[in-house]
């Protein structure tokens, strides 16, 4: 998008307040690993459906400094909670910070370790009513068949950097993350089990609600 318009899309949503300002500014101070934090239009969208939603059970795969997890936690209703899975226990330690800032975190869970194996360790039922995969971009496969049992009808599951910064459109681009994000894009958009819709937002954002 050119950059004049996607800061008049910035400037006409709602701004991230002073606790998310600050994680933000916390983050961008780590360097170049700040590029993996999602930026404030789609913290506000992942809060917003989230209170649409209003899961009892959610879970994210991929925490880093929290940004999208805090947009998530404030969106939960009374009781509800979010499982969070991540290798990193130093970033994750910036998210347990601002969760306790923002006054959220009795309702978030935090499990490090391989997020495969956290997830294949739940129960197989339908437990989880919204799902954000942020990690490792060639496990994606892997998470989206891990979850969707777990996940209630209706429920959503959202997908992080579907675009891959419009490098999936490059057939020459062979980058294993390119690779496998242009063919996790191609196998969900043929999946019967889910509704799909596949969102200019950021770096390309996928809802799929598991169907009926
Ligand atoms: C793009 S960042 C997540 C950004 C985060 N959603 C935010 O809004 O700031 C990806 C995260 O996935 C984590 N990660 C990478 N491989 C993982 C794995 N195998 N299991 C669990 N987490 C993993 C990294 O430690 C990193 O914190």
């Amino acid at each position: 998008m050119p950059p004049a318009l996607h800061g008049y899309l910035v400037a006409h949503g709602s701004p991230p307040d002073d606790i998310l300002a600050d994680l933000a500014a916390e983050t961008a101070a780590l360097g170049d690993a700040a590029r993996m934090q999602i930026p404030a239009e789609q913290g506000a969208l992942l809060t917003i459906l989230t209170a649409a939603l209003a899961p009892s059970r959610a879970i994210e795969i991929g925490t880093f400094t929290g940004y999208s997890s805090l947009c998530m936690a404030r969106g939960l209703p009374p009781g509800g909670h979010l499982l969070c899975l991540d290798v990193n226990d130093e970033w994750t330690s910036v998210a347990r910070r601002y969760w306790e800032r923002a006054g959220v975190s009795d309702r978030v869970e935090l499990r490090l370790g391989p997020a495969a194996e956290a997830l294949a360790a739940l129960p197989e039922e339908p437990t989880f009513d919204l799902a954000f995969i942020d990690a490792d971009k060639q496990s994606y496969p892997a998470y989206f068949e891990l979850l969707l049992p777990r996940m209630n009808t209706n429920g959503l599951i959202i997908v992080d950097n579907v675009l891959q910064s419009g490098r999936v459109l490059d057939e020459q681009e062979d980058s294993p993350n390119v690779v496998a994000v242009r063919g996790f894009n191609a196998a969900l958009a043929a999946d019967a089990r889910v509704q799909v819709v596949f969102l200019p937002v950021a770096d390309g954002l996928t809802i799929a609600r598991k169907l009926p």
